[in-house]
């Protein structure tokens, strides 16, 4: 597929379909045979709604249905016009059309060909006017650099968990760190590094699965020195069979994507030393598999932390939480300026706020502004939830100083969050559940299809690049 800005005019272009937008019905899409004079085969209209109403998002959405429309007319070129919006910068613009476009033509292809429509469509030119190039290609850019990110984040959690045990997760990180020209390093601790440094409860949740526990630890040094520094950790469960308090079926036929929140840190590896962020950043990554078997972890266990705390395990199926603690306790000792986890971490948060909605959590409401903003930005939604003091004696244990599942059924992402907090200290973290918008079980957009999504990729991106 080749996606590029054309400086000219759209009636000029020679593709089978021109595309424009226009204040028709947001997403109304309208199909004519192309104009005399043209040398194009239809002409399709694309309703953007009122202007006052029209936000980025919707120019992503636009963007997508204009593409799923064109590839049902089985053709193989499209043109698209920029909208003409006076609110929005022709970077800003470009760039939601790009990024819809890269998001809207994956598809995770290693085990089955694509279809035919979609091996058709060859080539999609945007068109500018010239005295736009300059801006245009400079949203265009940062699109690709974005969605090169995502896309990385997509194939992994896309991969089936029999390819994708934590040793592919080491092999990524390694590509990434060895294609970085010195600017990423990698450390990898094995089981036996990590039984060192006292991670107790992270080794016990792969205790039952027959391929070993990886600890990841990218590090990203900026070009000019910076104090400030930040630890990135994300879950990175390969899969979640729940262990000995197996998941039922159908709650497990989804379970290869609980290594979302991995997945994002390595997608945002793969494309931090082009957006260059003025600080010092880890990305941290406890992988493991979470299997039934004569050695695995069982309820009633007490296991010992990093830092000391003692956990009663008493459902092995919350167990995201056991790998993040360690996890977390190791970010804090690179005393980083703030911590950030990404995790597929409880059913919940879906429960509280659907599939295409993340939760943040934090001890530190600047953080909480700046990654909210980040993610508005973005266009990832993420909505603050909080970290009730009076709910932590529900994670008490009797026989330890915590259990890994609260006594109440109810407010279960805010009690694997109080759990989490546990194990910072006082350094400023935020913790961004995203058990729902990290896999989509149904299309989440126009141009997002199903599977994995590598959401907070982009977010991630948007923070780190905008540091005051
Ligand atoms: N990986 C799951 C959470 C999950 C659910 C992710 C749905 C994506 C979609 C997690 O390890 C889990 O099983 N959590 C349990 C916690 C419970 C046992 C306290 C859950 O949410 O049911
Ligand atoms: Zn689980
Ligand atoms: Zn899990």
């Amino acid at each position: 597929m080749d996606i590029r800005i054309v400086v000219g005019k759209l009636e000029e272009q020679a593709d089978d379909v021109l595309i424009r937008f226009s204040e028709g019905k947001a997403s109304e899409v309208l199909i004519e045979p192309s104009p005399v004079g043209c040398s194009a085969k239809y002409l399709l209209t694309v309703g953007l709604g009122e202007e006052a109403e029209v936000d980025l998002e919707v120019i992503r959405e636009a963007t997508g249905v204009a593409l799923s429309s064109a590839r049902g007319l089985k053709i193989s070129s499209l043109s698209l016009a920029l909208p003409s919006l006076d609110e929005f910068a022709i970077d800003a613009i470009t760039q939601a059309m790009h990024e819809a476009i890269l998001l809207a033509t994956y598809s995770y292809s290693e085990f089955k060909k694509p279809s035919e429509a979609k091996l058709k469509l060859s080539s999609i030119n945007i068109i500018v006017e010239r005295k736009q190039l300059a801006l245009a290609q400079k949203g265009f850019n940062r699109a690709a650099t974005l969605i090169g990110g995502v896309t990385l984040a997509r194939d992994l959690v896309n991969q089936p968990p029999n390819n994708l045990h934590p040793q592919a997760l080491v092999d990524a990180a390694q590509k990434i760190a060895k294609s970085s020209h010195g600017t990423i390093t990698l450390k990898v601790l094995d089981e036996a590094a990590c039984a060192k440094l006292g991670m107790g409860s992270y080794l016990a949740v792969g205790a039952g699965s027959e391929f070993p526990s990886k600890f990841i630890h990218l590090t990203y040094t900026p070009k000019t020195k910076s104090k400030k520094s930040f630890a990135i950790v994300g879950k990175g469960i390969t899969f979640d069979s729940g262990g000995l308090s197996l998941k039922p079926a159908d709650a497990m036929m989804t379970m290869k994507c609980d290594m979302g929140g991995a997945a994002a840190v390595l997608g945002l590896f793969s494309v931090i030393a082009t957006l260059a962020p003025k600080a010092t950043v880890h990305g941290i990554i406890a992988a493991a598999e979470n299997m039934p078997s004569g050695k695995a972890m069982r309820p009633g266990d007490i296991v010992t932390a990093m830092n000391g705390k003692t956990i009663e395990i008493l459902n092995t199926d919350a167990e995201g939480r056991l790998t993040l603690a360690d996890a977390l306790c190791y970010a804090v000792t690179l005393e980083p300026t703030a911590v950030v986890d990404l995790a597929t971490l409880t059913g919940a948060c879906v429960v509280a706020l659907g599939e295409e909605i993340a939760s943040l959590m934090t001890n530190d409401e600047n953080l909480a502004v700046e990654l909210l903003a980040a993610a508005d930005r973005a266009g990832e939604k993420l909505w603050e939830m909080p970290l009730p003091p009076r709910y932590k004696p529900l994670i008490e244990s009797e026989v330890a100083d915590l259990r890994n599942i609260a006594t109440s059924r109810y407010g279960g992402s805010l009690t694997a969050g109080l759990f989490l907090q546990e194990f910072v200290g006082t350094t400023p973290w935020a913790h961004l559940d995203i058990a729902g918008p990290a896999f989509a079980e149904r299309p989440l957009a126009s141009y997002l299809a199903k599977g994995g999504t590598g959401y907070a990729v982009r977010t991630l991106a948007e923070w780190l690049t905008k540091l005051r």
